[in-house]
């Protein structure tokens, strides 16, 4: 985020426009907790995790009347576009935003969960992915020394993004993802023909949004299982480690690209747009697809683990 913030001021600053950066995300629009922003405000945070604005989750936000202080504000301090980086939740709000008030709203996508649609990737995944992939071949370790079966819950509270490509990239055994119903009979199955026989170490990715309800109650129904009796399993959360450090190489890219992409389109008089990328080219959606209409992951890629596992 932080590299998209440093892309967007940089540019804006280059074309002789005024910046304002806005604290805590739409909380901070409703309290008008802005800051004026410089090609300097931006200096060394191209490689930092987080973002140098702060985020939030308004509840207010979601109420006319919280919306109504945020446009009084923007209306206070000469603010005549907005560009909100962030995932579903904030293209959302900017959709509504803009339906009520019409300044001009320009999105960028930033959540790790990858699950944006308008867009191959978004800002984050790429340094999610690495960090969990990064803990699942520590993990490997483990289970290889110890001959264990792992449980490794990756986030995804509602997509399986980061958990098939980190299947594949960290080479599990086995991917449990919510686009897929998990049949746990046939999962209980294949984990037992794995453990039993060629594999004496596995690695299964859970998505924490999996319908069986995550790593840990997958866990329960193997252990009560009495064929699982003499394999030792454990279960591993990563949780809020993807999401944060510093970013990869990539998402420094992508970030740059979009920021950068998002002025473009503000000043070639787009509203309530989304700059996205697809196939390495810069593309802008209807802010209200990008939240209505469901990304896929790519079955190509499921269908892949079950070849290489
Ligand atoms: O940004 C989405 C996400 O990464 C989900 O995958 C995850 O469930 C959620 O964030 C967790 O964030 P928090 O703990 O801040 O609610």
């Amino acid at each position: 985020m932080n590299a998209c913030l440093r892309a967007v001021v940089r540019k804006s600053v280059s074309i002789g426009l005024d910046v304002v950066g806005i604290r805590r995300g739409y909380q901070g629009m409703i309290e008008g907790d802005f800051v004026d922003m410089d090609a300097k405000s931006v200096s060394n945070i191209v490689q930092k995790g987080g973002t140098i604005l702060k985020s939030a989750r308004s509840k207010a936000f979601r109420t006319v009347e919280g919306r109504a202080k945020a446009a009084a504000h923007l209306k206070d301090a000469g603010i005549h576009g907005l560009i909100a980086i962030g995932g579903d939740g904030t293209l959302a709000g900017a959709s509504v935003f803009y339906d009520e008030y019409q300044i001009p709203l320009v999105g960028c996508p930033g959540t790790i969960d990858n699950d944006l649609f308008g867009t191959d990737e978004t800002i984050g995944f790429d340094t999610a992915l690495n960090t969990a992939i990064e803990n699942i071949d520590k993990i490997r370790d483990t289970a290889d020394a110890h001959d264990r079966l792992f449980l490794v819950e990756v986030m995804g509270r509602d997509t399986g993004f980061i958990a098939l490509h980190c299947g594949i990239g960290g080479g599990a055994e086995m991917v449990m993802i919510p686009e897929s119903l998990t049949d746990l009979d046939e999962a209980k199955h294949h984990i037992y023909t794995l453990m039993s026989s060629q594999h004496r170490s596995s690695i299964v990715i859970v998505a924490e949004g999996d319908d069986t309800g995550g790593a840990t109650q997958i866990a329960n129904v193997l252990k009560a299982d009495s064929a699982f009796e003499n394999i030792d399993l454990r279960v591993c959360i990563l949780g809020h480690t993807q999401r944060g450090g510093a970013p990869s190489a990539r998402d420094r890219v992508l970030a740059s690209r979009l920021g950068v992409a998002a002025v473009d389109a503000m000043m070639a008089g787009h509203a309530n747009v989304m700059v996205g990328i697809v196939n390495n080219e810069i593309v802008l959606t209807p802010s209200r697809n990008v939240w209505s209409r469901k990304k896929s992951i790519s079955y190509e890629l499921l269908g892949l683990i079950q070849i290489l596992s």
